[in-house]
């Protein structure tokens, strides 16, 4: 979605071996102690994170100037119906009806309740609504791809929604990106406010991807996985994911840094 970084010369043959480099590189790095769960900003084989990534310290705020005039919410601003992203419109998406829930957890696994979790997806013919997408793929009247949530007592969330397709994007020549769900985790704050992407289990392009590659450390990706869940599933409805969250600590979910765009 960054027409500055397209390369269409470059092939996903090249992105291959840069990614094999640079998984090479960061087990060298480590000599055998833990791989990092976080990307370097300068992950080349994603290319437009190299043009774009902050290349000085970053400048530190007062978090409580900032929140004086950030957005704030009440429990009574999230209707129960934005947790349901087929419902939005007079007529029923088309795709693959899917469930996803699981739980929002701290580093110490106590829930972390009354949190909202705003979603975002490309619809079933992995097209979103945004005028940088004008790839060949239909949008559909009935989906628009936005839901909120604000998680129960016991950290929970559950999702209704339409299984995502995958989409190209060009960060080089015929470069696809797996279906996934962005998420975001407000906190308690504005500042506080995580993003990440939730994959779906056994995608045949997570060894292409940059930015899912961009993980190097095999554990820390595959939490941003999901697993199918047939107690989830409601027959004759609907398939079920889980997928958990954790937000900090060594076991915590890869989230994007804040200066990351969302392909
Ligand atoms: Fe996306």
């Amino acid at each position: 979605m960054h027409p500055s970084a397209n390369q269409p010369e470059l092939t996903q043959a090249d992105i291959d071996v840069e990614i094999a480099e640079r998984s090479a590189a960061e087990t060298d790095a480590a000599a055998g102690g833990a791989l990092p769960s976080h990307p370097r900003r300068d992950y080349r084989p994603y290319r437009s994170t190299t043009l774009r990534h902050p290349t000085h310290e970053l400048v530190r705020a007062d978090p409580e100037e900032i929140e004086l005039v950030s957005p704030a919410f009440g429990h009574t601003d999230v209707a129960p119906e934005e947790a349901d992203m087929t419902i939005q419109h007079a007529g029923e998406p088309l795709g693959e009806r899917i469930i996803v829930t699981g739980r929002i957890l701290d580093g110490d696994g106590r829930p972390v309740r009354n949190q909202l979790v705003e979603i975002w997806q490309a619809n079933a013919s992995g097209r979103y609504v945004h005028k940088r997408d004008q790839h060949p793929a239909p949008l559909d009247p009935n989906f628009t791809g936005v839901g909120r949530i604000v998680t129960g007592d016991d950290g929970s969330y559950r999702l209704t929604t339409i299984k995502p397709g995958p989409y190209p994007w060009k960060n080089h020549r015929n470069a696809w990106r797996p279906a996934h769900i962005h998420f975001s985790f407000f906190g308690t704050a504005f500042t506080q406010r995580l993003i990440t992407q939730m994959y779906f289990p056994g995608d045949p392009l997570f060894g292409l991807d940059p930015i899912y590659q961009s993980i190097v450390d095999p554990a820390a990706r595959e939490r941003l996985v999901a697993g199918y869940d047939h107690d989830v599933s409601v027959p004759e409805w609907a398939t079920g994911y889980r997928w958990d969250v954790v937000l900090t600590g060594p076991s915590s979910t890869w989230m994007e840094p804040e200066d990351a765009d969302h392909a």
